[in-house]
């Protein structure tokens, strides 16, 4: 009896057998797909550093949603552009700027989407930074939670879903938390870059969101990619301070640290499958040196096999296509 070897093997024989004994299924209602909305009308841009991503005009991107929303996909991350940038930031909390209309509008026409804005200040701040910076050049962590809150309160307001603090400033999904409170939008959720690393991999995001810093890096307040300890002390500071979802970022690299917070907090955990991430797989695929589709969808498997609930990913429109197209199957017969 060659039972301890033959038994996996046996359950392999064919999909509907894989199929029985498969741990992971991936769906597209766990994916977010990412835009980049900027003022304006009638735009829809290329970015040069994420092949098939945009810069969105608010009007636009309405047709956009209906597109993917067609396609089965019920979530949508916004990234906002200024029409001027200075040095606090300003129009990140405007009730006029590109996300905050862009908010209003989707939830006017398509209730039903899940909204969630990216809460930071670096494509606002003319230096490039999270925050903003006192005299000495460094980051002023207390005024930064204010205009944070700020912008979180005018994203709320405008309709978001989630409102997701990317700066990594101590004890902003508090501050973020208190104001929401204080105004009434006690359901609107909390989604915390809660271990963000300070990566590389960021860099055709910061050329799509113009938010490279001028001076310095962001080494200050984003993480040291050796420390898994430290990614679970600011996890655990975002799920005390009140985040409903925690997010680990980059994805990839990271795999590990998903794994971890998942089985020590037992909480709903996103992954951000990143700009760099997704630009590696256009670049290899537009070479021909992979399958695009088959990578994507073993990427994707993987983070949910870390333990990510949620996965943002600029590749969630393509998942979407390709799931449409019935090519779902080359994904060893992905669920989707
Ligand atoms: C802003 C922010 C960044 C990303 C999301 N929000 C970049 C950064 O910290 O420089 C990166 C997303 C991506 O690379 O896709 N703080």
């Amino acid at each position: 009896m060659k039972f301890p070897d033959t038994r996996p093997r046996r359950m392999r024989k064919n999909e509907s057998l894989r199929k029985l004994v498969r741990e992971t299924e991936l769906s597209l209602s766990q994916l977010v797909m990412p835009y980049f909305v900027k003022p304006g009308r009638n735009l829809k841009e290329p970015i040069e550093s994420l092949p098939g991503q945009f810069h969105w005009s608010p009007d636009l991107l309405l047709e956009e949603l209906e597109e993917i929303q067609g396609l089965g996909l019920a979530a949508v991350l916004l990234f906002g552009l200024p029409s001027r940038k200075d040095e606090g930031g300003t129009e990140a909390s405007s009730p006029e700027g590109s996300v905050q209309e862009a908010v209003r509008r989707i939830k006017k026409n398509f209730p039903e989407l899940a909204v969630i804005t990216d809460v930071c200040l670096c494509a606002y701040t003319s230096h490039g930074h999270c925050g903003v910076v006192n005299e000495r050049g460094e980051i002023d962590n207390d005024r930064s939670l204010e205009i944070l809150a700020q912008t979180a309160l005018s994203h709320a307001e405008a309709g978001a879903d989630i409102v997701a603090p990317s700066d990594m400033m101590d004890g902003r999904v508090r501050a973020i938390r208190r104001s929401l409170d204080q105004k009434g939008f006690e359901s609107t959720a909390i989604l915390s870059y809660a271990a963000k690393y300070a990566s590389a991999f960021y860099g055709p995001f910061r050329e799509a969101a113009h938010s490279t810093p001028q001076f310095g890096d962001r080494q200050s307040y984003q993480m040291d990619p050796a420390n898994r300890e430290e990614a679970m002390r600011e996890i655990q500071m975002d799920i005390e301070e009140g985040a409903d979802l925690v997010m680990v970022k980059p994805a990839l690299a990271y795999l590990d640290v998903i794994r971890e917070a998942k089985a020590r907090f037992q909480f709903p955990m996103a992954a951000y499958n990143v700009s760099g991430e997704y630009a590696m797989v256009k670049a290899a695929a537009q070479a021909g040196w992979i399958d695009e589709k088959k990578i994507v969808f073993e990427i994707l498997t993987s983070l949910r096999r870390a333990g990510a609930g949620v996965i943002l990913t600029y590749h969630a429109k393509e998942a979407a296509q390709w799931a449409k197209a019935g090519s779902g199957a080359l994904a060893g017969g992905l669920r989707l």
